[in-house]
């Protein structure tokens, strides 16, 4: 009956798509349209590789996958792979819910321009234009957002559920932690993940094997074997039917609507969940397999990727973010998404936006270290110190630095290594639907450690430049945490009379060693080089791009998980994020004697120019071959 159905929906199959379908398939243009579906996957042998083992994910090595599904039916009609591989909306600028025409290369390899089989060679894909681009609504923009979804439960091929409907409302909505309780607190209540929104629903018998039809095409799937677009096309079209019959129709129109399928523990994926990145348009799919049924942070990642989430890495690690459920969760529980990830979906703000101009409260002071108090993340979205010295198209990482501190629930899963630290990320996103840019996380800090970003050369010929220094001088745990931020113009301080701490090294000007051989004023004539051989700096703070800190132990996959530190009795809440950058303390110097009272600066040369080349041009460079 239900194939039937489908037949008839080919029938009525408006001309447009029949005929680039026949098209197609007659190899005279190589091009079909519809509706793309970027899925990306969990991959499961991330969480599963035994104790020692390591189980770093490099970048570039995951798999996404681009479905194709009919423009005018296209729940109704089976979608299609048309590529795989890293990055694919990076790679095709194209997102869930566009409407996309596909341009195949001619290539005598391959068999057409689709692939109805999954052990058929992919076609070559030319290029994708989007036609039209879907509109996204996940980003919060002062409305709550409420999600909606149909949670089905799947058995098939003798394989018995994974979970029951009980089971599945309670890690949705009745455990202690729940996807519900997730979304809320992490989103600081402005995404609802609803009861009265959100549908539980099986046990669904799937046939094992049978046919998906697309267009005027069936083709066949069978989840004894597979577990490709044809498998899960038929999952889901079994699904929607029997809530269709069961009477959830007119629940079902609504739109972002995820479909939610829990698998078998026993089918054929090779990722532990897949799901779209983005919901635009009427729905968006998640996939859990059985094993993670149950598995708060598994569900929680996919559902993050419906939200237009990318995955949050460390170095070359794709999911190497142990503090972001878009990385990787050390433990079962509640882990929030890094400020980063928080902004790219208006979860947040910054409590401060520093400019290259003002890093330090105080336009033009170069040098001076402005003091900042963080709150912990778990109390305020007004949480994080966003630095974007990446303006006018200075190819600088735009850098958010937070303060992490567990309660009872907000991170309530963070490890006891990242736990009351200061995190600094990069990421050059912005809060739009269509950005693919993903964060990264560059270091974890305790109290007294410093972070030293690289230093963007400004050219070859002088040590001038950007860059910047961030040290944690204190943390009150679970409270506050006091950084100072330092922007660099010089590497080596070589601007000696200018009242600033150009290095951030703590020493200003003649206080600085690497101003002791620049005794007078600089000269007025530039062609009197100074000395080249300075003496050489002074040992700066112990340098803070720390290496990476060890990985902890994999992820205990049986339980019982090891339990939480008793929860923090409540505190005091945090004082209010200061607003205003202190301007005082420097950076700390070494404890030795007291700073002389300030001499009274020399005339500046007027006007200052951020970073007059004192050296000598270097020879022209040898001409390249
Ligand atoms: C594609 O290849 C087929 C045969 O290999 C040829 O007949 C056809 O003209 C080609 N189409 C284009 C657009 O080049
Ligand atoms: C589960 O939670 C829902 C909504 O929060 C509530 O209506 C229901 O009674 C709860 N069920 C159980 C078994 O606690
Ligand atoms: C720095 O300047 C920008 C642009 O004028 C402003 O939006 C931001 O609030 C300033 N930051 C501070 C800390 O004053
Ligand atoms: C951010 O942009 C900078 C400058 O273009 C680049 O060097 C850096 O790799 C980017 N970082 C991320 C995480 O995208
Ligand atoms: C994000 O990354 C893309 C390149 O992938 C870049 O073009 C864009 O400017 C970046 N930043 C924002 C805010 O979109
Ligand atoms: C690089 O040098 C030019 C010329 O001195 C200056 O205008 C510019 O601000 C410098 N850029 C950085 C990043 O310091």
């Amino acid at each position: 009956m239900r194939r039937q159905q489908m037949v008839a929906s080919a029938i009525c199959r408006p001309a447009h798509f029949v005929l680039a379908t026949l098209l197609a398939l007659t190899n005279v243009a190589r091009a079909e349209v519809g509706v793309a579906q970027v899925m990306s996957a969990l991959e499961e042998g991330y969480f599963d590789s035994p104790p020692g083992v390591p189980n770093f994910h490099l970048n570039n090595n995951n798999k996404d996958y681009l479905y194709l599904a009919d423009i005018e039916n296209p729940s109704g009609s089976a979608w299609r792979l048309v590529a795989e591989g890293p990055n694919l909306i990076d790679k095709y600028n194209v997102l869930t819910g566009d409407y996309v025409r596909v341009n195949y290369k001619n290539s005598s390899t391959a068999s057409g321009s689709r692939r109805l089989l999954s052990d058929e060679p992919l076609p070559e894909i030319d290029s994708i234009d989007v036609i039209s681009e879907s509109e996204g609504h996940e980003i919060y923009t002062g409305t709550q957002i409420r999600v909606k979804s149909m949670i089905y439960i799947i058995s098939t091929c003798g394989w018995a559920p994974s979970a029951t409907v009980e089971q599945i409302k309670g890690t949705f909505f009745n455990n202690t932690n729940n996807i519900a309780g997730y979304h809320d607190t992490c989103s600081y209540g402005k995404v609802a993940f609803d009861p009265s929104e959100n549908f539980v629903f099986g046990p669904v018998e799937i046939p094992c094997k049978g046919t998906v039809t697309n267009g005027v095409l069936k083709y066949p799937y069978d989840a004894s074997v597979a577990c490709g677009a044809a498998e899960q096309f038929a999952w889901r079209q079994y699904s929607e039917a029997a809530a269709r019959a069961a009477g959830y129709g007119a629940f079902m129109a609504s739109s972002q609507r995820r479909i939610i399928h829990i698998l078998p523990r026993e089918v054929r994926c090779p990722w532990a969940g897949l799901g779209n990145v983005g919901c635009s348009g009427s729905y968006c799919i998640v996939y859990i397999k059985g094993a993670y049924a149950q598995d708060l942070t598994v569900n929680m990642h996919e559902l993050g990727h419906t939200q237009g989430l990318s995955h949050a890495g460390r170095g070359y690690d794709e999911y190497g973010d142990f503090s972001d459920v878009m990385g990787t969760a050390p433990s079962e529980g509640y882990l929030c998404m890094n400020v980063g990830n928080q902004y790219r979906v208006g979860w947040n703000k910054p409590l401060a936006t520093l400019l290259p101009d003002n890093t330090t409260n105080a336009p033009g002071n170069r040098g001076v270290a402005g003091r900042w108090v963080l709150p912990p993340t778990a109390a305020t979205d007004t949480n994080a110190l966003y630095l974007r010295y990446n303006i006018n198209g200075t190819p600088f990482p735009n850098i958010f630095v937070s303060f992490r501190s567990r309660t009872s629930r907000y991170d309530n899963a963070l490890a006891t290594y990242m736990n009351n630290r200061v995190f600094v990320h990069n990421f050059n996103g912005s809060a739009t639907e269509r950005d693919y840019n993903r964060t990264l996380l560059v270091a974890v800090m305790a109290a007294g450690d410093v972070y030293t970003s690289p230093f963007l050369g400004n050219t070859t010929f002088d040590d001038s430049g950007l860059g910047v220094k961030i040290r944690v001088i204190s943390i009150a745990a679970g409270t506050s945490a006091t950084v100072e931020v330092c922007r660099l113009t010089e590497k080596v301080e070589t601007s000696c009379f200018d009242g600033d701490d150009n290095d951030c090294n703590g020493l200003t000007d003649e206080l600085d060693p690497a101003c002791a051989m620049a005794s007078s004023p600089p000269p007025s004539s530039p062609n009197v080089p100074p000395s080249p051989s300075k003496s050489p700096p002074p040992s700066p703070p112990p340098p803070i791009s720390k290496p990476p800190s060890p990985r902890p132990p994999p992820r205990p996959r049986s339980p019982p998980r090891s339990p939480l530190p008793p929860p923090r009795p409540p505190t005091s809440p945090p004082p209010p994020p200061q607003l205003k950058a202190s301007k005082a303390p420097r950076f700390p110097t070494p404890p030795q004697k007291p700073r002389p009272p300030r001499p009274p600066p020399p005339p500046r040369p007027p006007p200052r120019r951020p970073s007059s080349p004192r050296r000598p041009r270097m020879p022209t460079a040898p001409t390249r071959h």
